[in-house]
C-alpha cells in the first residue's frame, strides 16, 4: 500500500511541475481510478465506504485541494488565503475556496452588507478542508436535495463509469474506457474502445445521492487541456454542447422549466437574431463596434445550438485565441451562460458582478485598495481588494471592456 501512495505522490509532484493537462500523468484516466487512491482497506479515516479521508469531498480534496495552482487543482488552502487574497486556480468550473470569502462593507453611512462566503457556490461538505454545508439554502433552491448531502460525486461518479462509445453513444459498459474524454486532444475510441464522459460528470439514470434525484441528461462538453490558467491575455474556451440546462435542472427542476414560478429566464433557448447580433456587436458599454470574428467571451458563455458531436466541440475548444467567433443564431442561452458550476466570486455563483450599476468603473475593475478614488469607493469595491475583483474574472484585464463597465447581461441584451 505504501508503494501505491509513493507513485501517486510522485504522479501529483509530477503534474504540479509541469502543469500538465492530466493525460500523460493521470489519475482517473477518464474513468475508476486505482482503488487505493481513494480506499483504504484497513486503515480508513471513514469507515463507511473505507475512504481516506473523513467524507466523500475530503476524499476527493486529499489531492484536489492545493496551496499552489495546477491543473487539476479546484481548491484553494485556506492557509494561503488571509483577508484580501483570493483563490489562485482559475478552472472553467470555479474555485471552491470562494466560498469561504465572505465581505462585509458600507455602502452607505449608516448601512452595512454581508455578502456570506457560502452565497458564493456548491457548498460541498468536506470536513477535513473545512467546508460545510450552506448555512443560507437548506436544499437546492428550485428542488428538494438536501444541502448537507451535497458532495462532489453527487455531480461526479467517483467511480466513472460513464463512457462514450465509438459510435458517439454513451453507457456505462460496453467497451474499455482508455482515456479521459474531456479534451481538444483527447483520443476518438475505435471500435472495443471507450473515453470517459466529460469531467466524470454522472449522466443519464445515474442518481445524484441522497434526495433521490436521478440525472435525466448527459452533459457535453469539450475543454482545452490546459484550462487552469489566467485569461489576462487569451480566454480559455469551453466549447458546450447538449444537455447542460437539463443537467444542473435535475437537482434544481423549478430553475428553468416552462412552467415554473421562479427564476424563469429562458434556457436552452435558441439566440435568435437579435441577441446573436447584440452578443457580436457588443464590446462593453456604450461599444457596439464588435464583429462576429471576435465577439466571443468566456465570461459570457453560450452553448453550441445543441450539439452532441465531439469533433464540432473540439474544434471550438481552444486557449491560444485562435477561435474568437461569438454565436450563430441557432446557439443556446444555458444555465453556465450566467453561472460558474462550482463556485465564483460573486453572490449566487454568477460568472460577473450582478449588483449594483457599475461593475467597473474609471477603466480599472474597482477595490478597496484601488489608487483610484472613484474605483474604491466601497460601493463599487464591495469589500474587495482590486486582486480579489481582478481574479474573480480569471484576471481578464478590465480594458477589454468599457471604462464605466455596466453588467455583462448586456453582452446578449444590450440595453447600455
Ligand atoms: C476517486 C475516488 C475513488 C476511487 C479511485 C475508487 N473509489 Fe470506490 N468509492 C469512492 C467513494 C467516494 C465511495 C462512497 C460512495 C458513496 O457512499 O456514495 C466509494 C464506494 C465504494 C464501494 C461501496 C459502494 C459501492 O459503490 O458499491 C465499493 C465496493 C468501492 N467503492 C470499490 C472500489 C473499487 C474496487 C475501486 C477500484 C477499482 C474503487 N472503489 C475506486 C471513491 C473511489
Ligand atoms: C490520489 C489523488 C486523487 C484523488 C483522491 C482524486 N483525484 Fe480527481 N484527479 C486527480 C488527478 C491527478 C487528475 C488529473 C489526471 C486525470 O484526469 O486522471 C484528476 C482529475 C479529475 C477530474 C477531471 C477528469 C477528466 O477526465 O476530465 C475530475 C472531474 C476529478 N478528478 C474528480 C475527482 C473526484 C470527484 C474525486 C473524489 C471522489 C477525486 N477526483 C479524487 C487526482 C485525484
Ligand atoms: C454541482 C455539481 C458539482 C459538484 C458538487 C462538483 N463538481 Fe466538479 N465540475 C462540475 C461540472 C459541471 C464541471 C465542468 C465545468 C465546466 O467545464 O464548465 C466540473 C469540473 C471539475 C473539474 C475540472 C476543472 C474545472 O473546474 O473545470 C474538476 C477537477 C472537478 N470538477 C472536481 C470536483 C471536486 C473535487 C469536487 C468536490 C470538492 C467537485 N468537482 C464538485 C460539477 C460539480
Ligand atoms: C446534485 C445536485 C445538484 C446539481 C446537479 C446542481 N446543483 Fe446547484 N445546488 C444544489 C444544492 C443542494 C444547492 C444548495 C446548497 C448551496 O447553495 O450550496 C445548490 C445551490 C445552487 C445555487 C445557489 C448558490 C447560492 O448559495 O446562492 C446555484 C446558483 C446553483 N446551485 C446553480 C447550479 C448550476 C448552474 C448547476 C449546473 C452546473 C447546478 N446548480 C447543478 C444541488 C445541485
Ligand atoms: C441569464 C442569466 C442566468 C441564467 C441563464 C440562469 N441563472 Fe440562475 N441566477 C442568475 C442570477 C442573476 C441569480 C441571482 C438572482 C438574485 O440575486 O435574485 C441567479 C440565482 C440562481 C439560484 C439561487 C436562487 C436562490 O433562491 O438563492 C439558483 C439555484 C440558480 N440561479 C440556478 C440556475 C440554474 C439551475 C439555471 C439553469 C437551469 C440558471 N440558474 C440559469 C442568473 C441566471
Ligand atoms: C447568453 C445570452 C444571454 C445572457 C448572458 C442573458 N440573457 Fe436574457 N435572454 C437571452 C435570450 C436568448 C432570451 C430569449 C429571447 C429574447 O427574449 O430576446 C432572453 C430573455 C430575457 C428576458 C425576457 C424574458 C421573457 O420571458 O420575455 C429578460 C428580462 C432577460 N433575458 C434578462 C436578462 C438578465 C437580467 C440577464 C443577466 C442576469 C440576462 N438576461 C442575461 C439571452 C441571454
Amino acid at each position: 500500500m505504501k508503494a501505491v501512495k509513493v507513485t501517486i505522490i510522485l504522479v501529483a509532484a509530477a503534474l504540479l511541475l509541469f502543469g500538465l493537462s492530466g493525460i500523460s500523468f493521470a489519475f482517473h484516466s477518464g474513468g475508476v481510478a486505482e482503488c487505493m487512491g481513494c480506499h483504504n482497506i484497513h486503515d480508513a479515516k471513514s469507515t463507511s465506504a473505507l475512504l481516506v479521508g473523513t467524507d466523500i469531498s475530503s476524499t476527493c480534496l486529499s489531492c484536489h485541494n492545493s496551496t499552489a495552482p495546477g491543473s487539476y487543482h479546484i481548491s484553494t488552502d485556506a492557509s494561503v488565503m488571509p483577508a484580501g487574497t483570493p483563490p489562485v486556480n482559475m478552472t472553467p468550473g470555479g474555485d471552491f475556496a470562494w466560498l469561504k470569502k465572505t465581505y462585509t462593507y458600507s455602502p452607505r453611512t449608516g448601512t452595512t452588507v454581508t455578502e456570506p462566503g457560502d452565497e458564493h457556490g456548491h457548498n460541498i461538505v468536506a470536513i477535513d478542508f473545512g467546508y460545510a454545508a450552506d448555512g443560507i439554502n437548506t436544499t437546492a433552491p428550485g428542488g428538494t436535495m438536501d444541502a448537507t448531502q451535497l458532495a462532489c460525486n453527487s455531480c461526479h461518479d467517483n467511480h466513472g463509469k460513464l463512457r462514450r462509445l465509438s459510435d458517439g453513444t454513451f453507457n456505462t459498459t460496453g467497451a474499455p474506457i482508455i482515456a479521459s474524454g474531456s479534451y481538444k486532444n483527447s483520443p476518438l475510441p475505435a471500435a472495443g474502445q471507450a473515453v470517459g464522459a466529460y469531467r466524470l460528470l454522472r449522466g443519464t439514470g445515474s442518481s445524484a445521492g441522497s434526495g433521490g434525484t436521478v440525472f435525466n441528461s448527459i452533459f457535453n462538453a469539450v475543454v482545452p487541456s490546459t484550462y487552469n490558467r489566467t485569461e489576462a491575455t487569451t480566454a480559455t474556451r469551453v466549447a458546450y454542447g447538449a444537455g447542460i440546462s437539463d443537467w444542473c435542472g435535475t437537482c434544481h427542476p423549478d430553475m428553468h422549466s416552462g412552467t415554473s414560478s421562479k427564476m424563469t429566464h429562458p434556457v436552452n433557448e435558441q439566440l435568435g437574431t437579435d441577441v446573436t447580433n447584440n452578443y457580436n456587436a457588443y464590446k462593453g458599454s456604450g461599444n457596439m463596434t464588435g464583429t462576429a470574428a471576435t465577439a466571443y467571451d468566456s465570461i459570457v458563455p453560450f452553448q453550441t445550438d445543441n450539439t452532441t458531436d465531439f469533433a464540432t466541440l473540439a474544434a471550438l475548444a481552444v486557449n491560444d485565441g485562435t477561435v474568437t467567433t461569438g454565436p450563430a443564431t441557432s446557439d443556446r442561452v444555458m444555465c453556465l451562460s450566467c453561472h460558474r458550476a462550482h463556485a465564483t466570486g460573486f453572490a449566487h455563483m454568477t460568472r460577473w458582478n450582478n449588483e449594483g450599476e457599475f461593475i467597473a468603473a474609471d477603466g480599472v475593475w474597482p477595490g478597496t485598495d484601488s489608487p483610484s478614488s472613484i474605483a474604491s469607493a466601497a460601493k463599487y469595491a464591495m469589500g474587495r481588494t482590486v486582486a480579489e475583483m481582478t481574479r474573480a474574472y480569471n484576471d481578464k484585464p478590465e480594458t477589454n471592456y468599457a471604462t464605466y463597465q455596466r453588467s455583462l447581461c448586456n453582452k446578449c441584451h444590450a440595453k447600455d
